[in-house]
């Protein structure tokens, strides 16, 4: 039977809600390269045409936008959220996009990131500390936005942003990356002008006070023989608060998801809690918190026997990548010893020069759940329906209740 638009929905946010997954084996075993007539562009569901295109940047562009509703709406989202004169990395190509993802090293280094571990043990303790046996929590708003939306303002050393704000904010930039109309978009914009003044401001004060901190280390850098403008500094703030905000947000709630729904798994790691480093790897394969992004075809090239022309957008779609069965055996199964001995790695995180930045983070913030969890709680189930977002972006929670059971 042939596959038609119709059955592919991927242009429709609640495709996601209802395991997406039967829909892309079909895909991989009879159009892995598969042309979507409604939505003008190609669907990637193979492991390796998806790591192909990732790490083509010669043949592969990220410039003219990397998310769906960039070629589902008309309207300009890019030049909306950057104005002129301001540069974001994530949609830049090489060369240019190596010179300024350069500029933040110094953020990533182990060291650095290692550092955030105490702090991230004390706020998921105190996200957990006072749930009793029984207790019912919604875990979105309870455990994964306060651990990850603090880690991130501490990150971009703005520990003076409320959660709620991180929460607002990145939230309408992710918005932005809806399905919503031309009046919500430009409602969406006007309320994100606070986040722009908020860095705008935050960057003037360190270039009269100078502080040896993320923005004082933006400030200190050079490119192109000159120092950083104060917008360039703005835009980097808010790529790495947003980019870093609801994935891993998404990757704490499906960890509580994916153990819901397999108790065997969690008892698994409750008996071998050395098993965190590898079971985080396997919730990030199973739940992929980032559904997909767009490339556009800058040649001619092949991909899995396929000519994509020139022009041509791409739609690599990394929760089907990660369920191929010629990399993940029985890739269906959910089982957190999958990354014992370090082989094979997931496409979560994408590839080539634009592979996630954060994540080291992200892996150290779920890590330190999982084991705060494990010391804690016997099990949890859920305790009502959980509701999920209206986006292409984020593969998440907006709500997620659940009951926990305390250990002794
Ligand atoms: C589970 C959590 C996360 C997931 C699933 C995730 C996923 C991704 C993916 C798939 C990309 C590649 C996009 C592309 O190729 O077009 C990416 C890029 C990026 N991520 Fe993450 N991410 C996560 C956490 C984080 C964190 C914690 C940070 C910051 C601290 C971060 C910052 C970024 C940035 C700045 C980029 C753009 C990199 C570039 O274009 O060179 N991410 N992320």
């Amino acid at each position: 039977m042939t596959l038609t638009d119709a059955q592919i929905r991927v242009t429709e946010p609640d495709f996601y809600f209802y395991d997406p997954h039967a829909t892309y084996k079909k895909m991989r075993e009879q159009a892995p390269v598969y042309w979507h007539q409604e939505g003008g562009f190609w669907i990637l569901t193979r492991f390796a045409d998806i790591e192909q295109v990732s790490k083509d940047a010669e043949s592969f562009s990220v410039a003219t936008g990397v998310i769906l509703t960039d070629v589902l709406k008309d309207h300009d989202y890019l030049s909306q959220m950057f104005p002129e004169g301001s540069e974001n990395f994530s949609v830049l190509d090489p060369p240019r996009h190596g010179q300024l993802r350069h500029l933040l090293n110094f953020a990533f280094t182990r060291k650095r990131i290692n550092s955030f571990e105490p702090r991230i043990h004390q706020l998921v303790s105190e996200c957990l500390d006072g749930i009793a046996n029984g207790d019912v929590v919604e875990v979105v708003s309870g455990l994964s936005i306060p651990v990850t939306a603090s880690v991130i303002k501490a990150f971009i050393d703005c520990d003076d942003m409320t959660v709620e704000q991180v929460v607002e904010w990145s939230d309408d930039v992710f918005r932005m990356g809806s399905d919503i109309s031309l009046d919500e978009l430009n409602e969406t914009v006007e309320r994100i002008k606070p986040m722009f003044d908020f860095f705008m401001q935050k960057v003037e004060q360190h270039r009269k006070a100078p502080q040896d901190d993320f923005i004082g280390r933006l400030i200190e850098s050079e490119l192109d023989n000159a120092k950083l403008t104060t917008m360039m500094i703005e835009v980097f703030l808010q790529t790495v608060m947003v980019a870093g905000n609801e994935t891993t947000r998404n990757g704490f709630s499906a960890s509580l998801r994916l153990f819901a729904d397999h108790p065997n798994q969690y008892e698994l790691l409750r008996k071998e809690p050395e098993l965190a480093q590898s079971a985080v790897e396997e919730i990030l394969r199973y739940h992929n918190p980032t559904i997909g992004f767009l490339r556009t075809a800058k040649k001619d090239t092949d991909v899995g026997g396929q000519v994509i022309a020139k022009g041509e957008r791409v739609y690599l779609v990394y929760g089907a990548a990660n369920r191929d069965p010629t990399v993940f055996p029985d890739p269906d199964r959910f089982d957190i010893t999958r990354f014992v001995d370090n082989t094979k790695t997931h496409l979560t995180f994408g590839r080539g020069p634009h592979i996630c930045i954060g994540m080291a983070l992200a892996r150290l913030e779920m890590r330190i759940l999982l084991q705060e969890l494990v010391a804690r709680f016997t099990g949890f189930e859920l305790a009502g329906e959980p509701v999920r977002p209206d986006t292409l972006l984020g593969n998440g929670y907006t709500a997620l209740p659940m009951r926990f059971r305390r250990t002794g």
